[in-house]
């Protein structure tokens, strides 16, 4: 069985509860003919149904091992609606259906020889974290590896102790930016595009990798043209409603491109006469 149009039963092997709305699902597919699915790449993403409700799309965030060492998938969601909320009630040993891999992922090959830069803000970071996992688990084919996270409070920071031992790391620049910072935030207070700026960048050598609300991207994505990054250098993964994620239906439409089949990672001068236009 190979059509990833077709859901899989999931059973949801654990629950982290990271932030007040946001939560972490440790999945393993029940059937070992479907194993195949855990081929997803970095800025794929899956859709994630919750029987009797509806499906939604979310971003793959990691592989890990139970204690068996039998591989358990990742996904990291913020309950904002019908569908997530629904998910969010679901215990460990609950099961749901898992459909995807679906979309184009980060550029990974294109990366290869070059720095990395990976810009997130809010929960943009999720997606991002496999891409800095498999640049760290293949270190030697890129060079500086530069991640820039943003948070509109310094409280709503994910994974702390993760960007801590990313900093520690050789050649690797971590840089945190919270818009609203409590006493003690040991990182930058003001907004991620501040941060670009004082990134120690090789233009000419640099892929970029960039995930998180549509006006944080878009400022992103000029700043570094700013600093002389090529436009086509810069990747954007997108979000809009999806239904069939497979290109059919029309639900995530975005001027000529289907962002289900042709996203959700692109390059930004696809994008960037479109973005911030109301409408699409
Ligand atoms: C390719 C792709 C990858 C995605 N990856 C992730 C991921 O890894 N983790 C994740 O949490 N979400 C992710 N999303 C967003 C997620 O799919 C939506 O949050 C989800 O579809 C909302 O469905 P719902 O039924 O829960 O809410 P709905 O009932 O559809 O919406 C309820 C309300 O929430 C608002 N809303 C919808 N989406 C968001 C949002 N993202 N943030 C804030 N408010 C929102 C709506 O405008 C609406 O007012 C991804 C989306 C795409 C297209
Ligand atoms: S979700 Fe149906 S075409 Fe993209």
């Amino acid at each position: 069985m190979t059509n990833p149009a077709l859901p899989a039963e999931a059973l949801i092997l654990n629950r982290v509860q990271e932030t007040e709305d946001i939560f972490t699902l440790q999945l393993q597919l029940t059937a070992p003919a479907q194993q195949w699915r855990l081929g997803i790449q970095p800025g794929q993403f899956n859709m994630l149904y919750r029987f009797g409700v509806g499906e939604i799309p979310i971003s793959f965030k990691a592989i890990s091992a139970d204690e068996q060492g039998q591989p358990v998938l990742e996904h990291t969601i913020r309950a904002v609606g019908r569908v997530s909320r629904a998910l969010a009630a679901l215990p460990p040993g609950e099961r749901i259906g898992l459909r995807g891999p679906f979309g184009q992922g980060w550029p990974l090959e294109q990366a290869e020889g070059q720095d990395l830069c990976v810009i997130t803000g809010g929960l943009g970071c999720a997606p991002a974290v496999s891409i800095i996992e498999h640049a760290f688990a293949n270190r030697t084919r890129y060079g500086h590896i530069h991640i820039i996270q943003g948070v509109k409070h310094s409280a709503d920071l994910l994974w702390r102790s993760r960007y801590e031992f990313w900093a520690q790391q050789p050649d690797t620049t971590v840089m945190m930016a919270a818009d609203v910072a409590a006493p003690g935030w040991p990182w930058y207070s003001g907004r991620v595009t501040e941060l670009i700026k004082r990134l120690p960048l090789r233009p000419e050598q640099t892929l970029v990798c960039c995930c998180g609300p549509e006006p944080m991207m878009q400022a992103s994505a000029e700043q570094l043209i700013r600093q002389q990054v090529p436009a086509e250098a810069i990747w954007l993964s997108m979000e809009r409603n999806m239904q069939c994620a497979s290109g059919h239906c029309g639900h995530c439409q975005f001027g000529a491109d289907f962002i289900c089949r042709d996203g959700p990672v692109m390059p930004y001068p696809r994008l960037r006469d479109r973005l911030g236009l109301e409408g699409i």
